[in-house]
């Protein structure tokens, strides 16, 4: 099941995200981009747009909620409260220590829902970078640091006075040292085929590799006439003799010969195509960002590539197993999990982000995908007693759960875990909304009504269908006026980027 929530990250998780949940995080949060937001809400969207734009402001400066967030996450002793003080200590209260407060709370949250075996890829830039190193290792333990990712985003950048600034750092964390990891394969460099691969009349790549012993201990031989101290037996190297002939000249099955017809000393035949690639390293300078015309750009100033999600999903997660992205923005996280048949949830704070999200998986997956809408009593609640409010919290929570701060926060994890188990007893894990309830709407926007056969979900007795993906919008919100634009799927990716053409200034990354 694929679940959108609308409104501040920090109140979902606390509110509807069980904890060990889930089995891959994946978060790329804004950083001081008022700018680009204000892009998004400062369209004619009338007066709760403001208070949207209000929220974000906030959410970056250093006010007295910033501070009673930071005192909140300091109170309880502990690695991050320590982290935290040393932070305060060497900025003061500033935009950055706004930032650092505001993350904080979340991760904290984030860690409390991934499984065990789950994992963490925290998504950020050069500004932050080293601070929120600091930060995941006091939540994560630095023991369970995995890696630093340099993503390539550009190939080059003007910056005058220092080097261009063409990166991203991507902090890869697991929660333990049991960890799902699937083995990732790079393509070979051209540069490197041309110095080490010999290429056939058809395009295949082969190499000869040295068998002769590197230590020189293995006992001398004659194998059909060359004599050395071979790596393998005279049994293993028959059978390369043996092996169905190729197309590399001067050959006998799987080895190379020399001119006068005996065994080279590099003589094991090798393909390109029989290798999986360069295993995956921590440098990513093969996915490039949207730029121009990447006919996946949908406009959005943030997107990220659906490339770069895969890899961190095939690498982390199972096919089944819950991906969440609590910043998910134009749904790129969404769109890779949901092709890669991975059930997910995504958290976003603007009318828009989830409504482009809509728009995108209706375009992707089309009746694949059967759309529900997410209300149910809580949430109902809370909207009809806050008509002004867009993300269904009162607009005092709003603003609070923006800038880091939740009416009950202790901010450290035995508190949270209790707090969650407490406000969660509806979900379950892996999917931790609610269950769809008797009577509510499952029929896709265009009429789709699932087809397959239906099978009772024991958990909650809802039923549900089996090959049609359900996706449950919790907390949706009107669509904001580009959407009601949009004629048909097909026609909504020109109309979001000429939009976006006109409202954004800028196009810089988080
Ligand atoms: C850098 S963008 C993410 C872009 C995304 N990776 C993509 O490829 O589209 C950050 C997103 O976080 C959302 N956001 C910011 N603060 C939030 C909060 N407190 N709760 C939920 N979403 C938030 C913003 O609306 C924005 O869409």
């Amino acid at each position: 099941m694929g679940t959108l929530y609308y409104g501040d990250n920090l109140d979902i998780l606390r509110r509807y995200l069980k904890d060990e949940s889930v089995d891959l995080v994946y978060l790329d949060p804004p950083f001081n981009s008022a700018q680009n937001y204000n892009a998004f809400f400062s369209e004619k969207d009338g007066s709760a747009a403001a208070s949207q734009i209000h929220a974000f402001e906030d959410t970056w400066h250093w006010d007295i909620e910033t501070k009673r967030a930071y005192d909140a996450v300091t109170e309880q002793p502990g690695k991050v409260s320590d982290v935290m003080q040393a932070f305060y200590t060497f900025l003061g209260g500033n935009d950055m220590m706004a930032y650092l407060t505001m993350m904080s709370a979340r991760l904290v949250e984030l860690r409390r829902v991934l499984k065990p075996t789950g994992s963490l890829y925290l998504h950020c830039d050069p500004t932050a970078s080293h601070y929120l190193k600091l930060l995941c290792d006091a939540i994560m333990g630095k023991d369970n640091f995995r890696n630093e990712i340099v993503w390539k985003r550009a190939s080059a950048h003007n910056d005058p006075r220092k080097c261009g600034d063409i990166h991203d750092t991507i902090l890869f964390y697991s929660k333990s040292n049991t960890y799902i990891w699937n083995p990732q394969y790079t393509k070979y460099t051209q540069d490197y085929l041309d110095a080490e691969w010999n290429e056939l009349p058809s395009g295949r790549y082969w190499k000869a590799e040295n068998m002769l012993d590197p230590r020189n201990s293995m006992e001398l031989f004659d194998f059909k006439g060359t004599k050395a101290r071979w790596r393998t037996s005279h049994e293993k190297l028959m059978e390369l003799w043996n092996a169905p002939q190729t197309d590399v000249p001067n050959s006998h099955g799987r080895i190379k010969l020399r001119k006068d017809g005996k065994p080279s000393k590099r003589c094991r035949i090798m393909f390109l195509d029989e290798l999986p690639g360069v295993p995956l390293q921590s440098i990513w300078p093969d996915i490039p960002s949207l730029r121009g015309g990447a006919a996946e750009r949908l406009g959005y100033p943030t997107q990220k590539p659906v490339a770069l999600l895969e890899r961190i999903i095939q690498a982390s997660s199972n096919p089944g197993d819950v991906v969440l992205d609590p910043f998910c923005g134009c749904g790129t996280t969404i769109d890779a999990a949901e092709k890669l048949g991975r059930d997910w949830i995504g958290i976003d704070v603007t009318q828009l982000a989830i409504s482009l999200i809509k728009n995108r998986l209706q375009d992707t997956y089309g009746r694949r995908l059967k759309f529900i809408s997410g209300s149910n009593r809580r949430e109902s609640a809370q909207t009809s007693s806050a008509p002004e409010s867009q993300s269904g919290l009162t607009s005092a929570a709003t603003a609070a759960t923006a800038r880091g701060v939740h009416a009950a926060s202790p901010p450290e994890h035995e508190a949270t875990s209790k707090r969650a188990e407490a406000r969660a007893p509806e979900g379950r894990a892996g999917s931790p909304l609610p269950a769809a309830e008797p009577g509510e709407s499952s029929a896709s926007p265009d009429g789709a009504q699932g087809t397959a056969r239906p099978t009772r979900d024991g958990a909650h007795g809802v039923t549900r269908p089996t090959d049609v993906h359900v996706v449950r919008i919790i907390g949706e919100p009107s669509p904001s006026p580009i959407m009601k634009k949009r004629g048909s799927p097909r026609r909504f990716r020109l109309h979001f980027r000429a939009w976006a053409r006109s409202t954004t200034a800028t196009t810089s990354t988080s």
